[in-house]
């Protein structure tokens, strides 16, 4: 977030636009906790991981009244445009913010998790991914070394975007995800028929689903069928949500923050930026909030075939 940040406050420069840090989010908008960006204010942030600009939860923006506030506060500060950097969350209350308020809001994707419809990369999915992979490689020494079985939870609440392309660059034997409805037994099942094949270990990454600990409970369950083998579980957390961006995610962040300056610049409203096919989109918000971003089917088969 902080590349896309640098990038906002540098293209506002750019085009002679003032620019303002709206602190912890929805919250310091109604608190107004709003200070004004240069150049300098954004140097050296690039390579860091988290939001120079904090984050907060805002009950009292889900409401009408907390976003009166926010307009309130914004016009009294002569505020223009917004952009506004998250997942759905940030989007709903950017919308609604939009249609009560008038002031043209652009939204930035930029969640970890990937699912996010309208654009085929969201800012932090890549680093979290490299950070998965990174777990798996180390992971590794000991499945192999020990003939063990490994469960990896990973981040990614209803969505196995980050599962499935750590799975597949880490060499796991499977993924589980919530996208495909596989059940415990279809995972326990698949073990077993590695063990046939004469596999000797087997890294399978989780998707953490509804709630973090869930392949605890699918460990439980394997143990009591394959009694004689040792299984252990590694559940990753929110280390997949810091540290150093990857060149990927920096570029990525730079450049939607650049395209939403210009939307703005260009008279959008209410819209997201993204990136299709490595080129700028514009896709309504209310789509990103109401439309499900289609799964990549070929990931899957990818998996199952070079795990063989
Ligand atoms: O950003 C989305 C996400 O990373 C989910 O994958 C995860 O379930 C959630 O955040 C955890 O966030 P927290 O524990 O901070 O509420």
């Amino acid at each position: 977030m902080n590349a896309c940040i640098r990038a906002v406050v540098r293209t506002s420069i750019y085009y002679n636009i003032e620019i303002f840090g709206i602190y912890q989010g929805y919250k310091g908008m109604i608190d107004g906790d709003i200070r004004e960006l240069k150049s300098h204010s954004v140097s050296n942030i690039l390579q860091k991981g988290g939001t120079m600009l904090k984050s907060a939860r805002c009950d009292e923006f889900k409401t009408v009244k907390g976003r009166k506030r926010a307009c309130d506060t914004l016009k009294k500060r002569k505020i223009e445009g917004l952009i506004a950097i998250g997942g759905d969350g940030t989007f709903t209350g950017a919308t609604q913010f939009y249609e009560e308020c008038g002031i043209p809001v652009i939204g930035i994707p930029g969640t970890i998790d990937n699912d996010i419809y309208g654009t085929d990369y969201t800012i932090g999915f890549d680093t979290a991914v490299n950070t998965v992979l990174d777990a798996i490689d180390k992971i590794r020494d000991t499945a192999d070394s020990h003939g063990r079985i490994f469960f990896v939870e990973v981040m990614g609440r209803d969505s196995g975007y980050i599962a499935i392309r750590s799975a597949i660059a880490g060499g796991a034997e499977g993924a589980m995800l919530p996208e495909k409805g596989t059940t415990d037994d279809d995972v326990i099942n698949y073990i077993k028929e590695n063990i046939r094949r004469e596999k000797t270990f087997s890294i399978i990454v989780v998707a953490e689903k509804d709630s973090p600990g869930n392949s605890v409970l699918l460990a439980k369950k394997a143990k009591k069928e394959l009694k004689n083998k040792d299984i252990r579980v590694t559940i990753l957390g929110h280390i997949q949500r810091g540290g150093a961006p990857s060149a990927a995610d920096r570029i990525l962040a730079s450049r939607l923050g650049l395209a939403a300056v210009e939307a703005i610049i260009d008279g959008r409203k209410n819209e997201m930026v993204g990136i299709i096919n490595d080129e700028v989109s514009h896709v309504p918000l209310k789509d990103t909030i109401e439309k499900t971003k289609p799964f990549v089917k070929d990931l899957t088969r990818l998996i199952k075939i070079l795990s063989l």
